[in-house]
């Protein structure tokens, strides 16, 4: 089975958790993709979805699916998104392709958050994918210097704005052994939006795709 086999099977294995005409919360990248594209072809019965990127949102619409404004909705049951890397407990790295403050919201306001990926994306310590941080762009360089006081190293996301008109600092170097306390750190450091740690709300479930198959997986 190739990556992107494993990403599909367990997009479908999300389904599942899709109840009728409910109002879905929907990630972004290429699993998130998958989902969007197996949730049209379900034929669901959804009162509608709330999309946490523009790309997915034109995503959802080319299907026909309706995308709502999560200020209209009130709390979502389920959010389904992709994620760059997750450790045993859940916790996660997001923001790849930098939708992370969007997808951080629609994840706050939903009951449950099931994370779909491949197999590579389950890891023992977070870190080796670069933590993506979303930050005002006058306080790039005090953000990129508060970043190297925590041990990382921060590079510009060159030609990148994210769909909140911002940009982003990819943080490598840093070994995440307390996700939440880290996540609490860079949160309050002035200029920050959002960083690409979901660790004080981390996912319910992680689906993976492996070649076997997809295989569940709770917080252990
Ligand atoms: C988007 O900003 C990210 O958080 C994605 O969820 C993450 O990058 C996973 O992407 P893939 O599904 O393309 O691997």
């Amino acid at each position: 089975m190739t990556q992107d086999e494993m990403k599909r099977a367990a997009a479908a294995a999300a389904l599942e958790y899709v109840e009728d005409n409910s109002i879905v919360g929907i990630g972004s990248g290429s699993t998130a993709n998958h989902f969007i594209d197996l949730l049209a072809k379900s034929m669901i019965p959804l009162k509608g979805t709330v999309a946490s990127s523009i790309k997915s949102a034109e995503r959802l619409e080319s299907h026909g699916i309706k995308v709502m404004d999560l200020n209209q909705t009130g709390p979502l049951d389920l959010y389904v998104d992709g994620a760059d890397e997750s450790d045993a407990k859940l916790n996660l790295i997001k923001g790849g392709g930098g939708a992370l403050t969007r997808e951080k919201i629609v994840a706050a306001a939903s009951a449950k958050f099931v994370c779909i990926a491949d197999e590579s994306k389950l890891v023992d310590v977070m870190g080796k994918f670069p933590l993506p941080v979303e930050v005002i762009p006058m306080a790039q360089s005090y953000v990129a210097r508060e970043m190297v006081k925590l041990g990382g190293q921060p590079a510009l996301r060159e030609g990148f704005v994210t769909d909140n008109g911002n940009i982003i600092l990819d943080v490598v170097g840093l070994e995440i052994r307390d996700p939440v306390g880290l996540e609490r750190k860079i949160n309050q450091i002035v200029g920050v939006v959002t960083v690409g740690l979901f660790a004080a709300r981390p996912a319910d479930v992680l689906i993976l795709g492996t070649p076997g198959g997809a295989q569940i997986v709770t917080a252990s």
